[in-house]
């Protein structure tokens, strides 16, 4: 059977690619775990230079995201910029990409922080403590957000505002599924797909392909899907060989 027809493949990927190529700098991606978010987020439709990412927390603080001074070790202080400060400046000026995770959990300082570093080209400035300078982020400055929440209402209204585009990954990546073993992959889709409490990630699949190869199959799928799942996840494989 063809592998990946279109809708394997999934029009949210294709949403997604044809966003980033229009241009659109700010998109939010969110949905059920495991999918490839933040993969793509990262790897997806930025320019050379490696993207900075944040992960956010109730303890991320403003210094993690623009910058902060540390002790060199000498008795003095230097200056060491963000991930947000340098990826406004990154690919000499042009601006890189930044990736901000799991989103909805933003809040207090952090939150006002992230407010400014993802405002609009004309509106978003940044004073460098060190040496008093203005910075702007570059023209190809891009941020893509990430969060596993259903109802977007959880994220600050604020920083929504901001992301005109949300896009909901309900599908792993085909390049995802391509990382298992053939045998695996109808399997991962499947289940990555399924609603509710029968859904497995693909990244218990990935798990599975490794344990298999030591412990044998029957194991490797008690010890990752659990005795509830694990038999029907083999006969689903026994199924797949047949065909
Ligand atoms: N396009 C891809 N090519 C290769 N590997 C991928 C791809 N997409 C995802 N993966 C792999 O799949 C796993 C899950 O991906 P990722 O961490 O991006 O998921 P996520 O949607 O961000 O999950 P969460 O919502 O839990 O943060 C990772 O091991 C990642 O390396
Ligand atoms: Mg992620």
């Amino acid at each position: 059977m063809q592998m990946h027809s279109d809708a394997q493949i999934g029009q949210c990927w294709k949403d997604f690619a044809d966003v980033v190529s229009a241009g659109i700098s700010r998109v939010l991606l969110y949905g059920p775990p495991g999918t490839g978010k933040t993969y793509a987020a990262l790897h997806f439709g930025s320019s050379s230079s490696m993207a900075e990412r944040l992960v956010c927390t109730e303890d991320l603080t403003t210094g993690e995201i623009t910058g902060t001074w540390m002790p060199t070790g000498e008795g003095s202080w230097s200056w060491h910029e963000g991930p947000a400060i340098r990826a406004w400046k990154d690919n000499g000026g042009l601006g890189g990409r930044l990736v901000v995770d799991e989103v909805d959990r933003a809040s207090g300082d952090a939150l006002s922080t992230l407010l400014a570093v993802t405002d609009s080209m004309e509106s978003a400035r940044w004073r460098n403590p060190e040496n008093g300078e203005w910075v702007s982020p570059g023209p190809e400055f891009s941020v893509i957000m990430t969060t596993n929440v259903e109802d977007l209402a959880a994220i600050p209204p604020a920083l929504r505002d901001r992301f005109a585009v949300a896009i909901r990954i309900d599908r792993p990546h085909r390049d995802a599924l391509e990382l298992l073993s053939e045998d695996l992959r109808h399997a991962a889709l499947a289940s990555s797909i399924a609603e509710g409490p029968r859904r497995l990630s693909l990244r218990s699949f990935y798990a599975f392909d490794q344990l298999r190869l030591r412990l044998g199959p029957d194991r490797a799928a008690r010890i990752i899907f659990g005795d509830d799942r694990a038999e029907s996840v083999l006969d689903a494989l026994r199924i797949r060989a047949l065909e």
